[in-house]
């Protein structure tokens, strides 16, 4: 019989779940992934936490007892995969969690992908920096068998976020009515315009660049590429000076951020002196849709004003 209107509701469907925010979106698919064992993950090892939010990342792992062992990172946040393969190749993982920081991925993740493949671990993006999803030539967020977004770290919203189920090989259970997204929040998302809020992120982003300036004590964490959609600009602050400068940009009324300036206990400083360097030296600028040409200016003065005197 030829009917009237569709009602397979299977075809051109995008697999996207909308959840309260990003940790939800990750603590369902750990939950999803959890059978009559605890689930056993691979976690980078750089993540934050604070005492008002917690941890977007590692709370999840503990609400849903997962156990949880970390792998090394370099000095750009990019993935040792020596470390990464020994790890997964001496260990039953289930899943493994890469995370695209502040927007950018400079690994090799056809070759992530491989190795998780072939040793049977479910690879999970966390794209919570990495708003990609409107992008029809963007591979990041779908690498993973499952990634996940956050929509109040992209858009003027004040929670919301997205789970993304790239093939059919893991099933999801159903979400439950207090994990899913709030409807303005949703009505938010429908009505935005990626396009356009990438592109000026961008634009703010190589502003940046060339505002910045040569800096013995600034180092610039990554050149723009042309598919990255940065969430903010981060760079390290050499000499011990983040905290000084921090602190002198917001008294100048020019806030910041620091993605991460502490981090979970369960990574130590004895274990990974790398991340550590990393939380201790990071500054993430804004480069936001609501930040213009003069803010960029006169946040890149106010930071050479700040190492004039220091
Ligand atoms: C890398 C990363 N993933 C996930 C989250 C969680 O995001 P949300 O606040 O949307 O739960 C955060 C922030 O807390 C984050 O920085």
């Amino acid at each position: 019989m030829i009917e009237k209107s569709p009602i397979d509701k299977q075809k051109y469907i995008k697999n996207l779940f909308f959840t309260s925010n990003a940790r939800a979106a990750w603590e369902h698919i750990l939950f999803s992934l959890k059978s009559s064992k605890n689930v056993e993950v691979l976690m980078p090892s750089y993540i934050g936490y604070t005492d008002r939010e917690g941890s977007g990342v590692f709370d999840p792992v503990k609400t849903q007892n997962a156990h949880a062992e970390f792998y090394k990172l370099n000095e750009d946040l990019t993935i040792d995969l020596n470390h990464f393969k020994r790890l997964i190749q001496n260990k039953k993982f289930d899943c493994a969690l890469i995370i695209h920081y502040f927007g950018f991925c400079r690994n090799n993740m056809e070759e992530i992908k491989n190795i998780c493949r072939q040793n049977n671990v479910v690879l999970i993006e966390d794209c919570a920096h990495a708003f990609n999803l409107h992008f029809k030539d963007t591979l990041l967020g779908n690498y993973g068998d499952f990634s996940f977004y956050s929509l109040h770290k992209y858009l003027p919203t004040n929670s919301g976020g997205v789970l993304k189920r790239n093939n059919d090989k893991n099933k999801l259970k159903s979400l439950s009515i207090d994990k899913k997204i709030d409807i303005e929040d949703l009505e938010h998302y429908a009505n935005s315009d990626f396009i356009e809020i990438a592109k000026k992120r961008r634009e703010n982003y190589s502003l940046y660049e060339k505002y910045i300036g040569k800096n013995s004590n600034v180092h610039v964490m990554y050149e723009l590429m042309p598919n990255d959609i940065p969430q903010t600009f981060p760079i390290l602050i050499r000499n011990d000076n983040r905290e000084k400068l921090y602190f002198y940009l917001f008294d100048q009324r020019a806030p910041t951020t620091a993605l991460y300036y502490r981090l979970i206990d369960q990574i130590t400083k004895e274990e990974f002196p790398e991340s550590h360097k990393i939380s201790n030296e990071i500054l993430n600028l804004p480069v936001h849709q609501d930040t213009d040409h003069e803010d960029i200016i006169y946040i890149c003065n106010l930071i050479r004003d700040f190492f004039g005197t220091v």
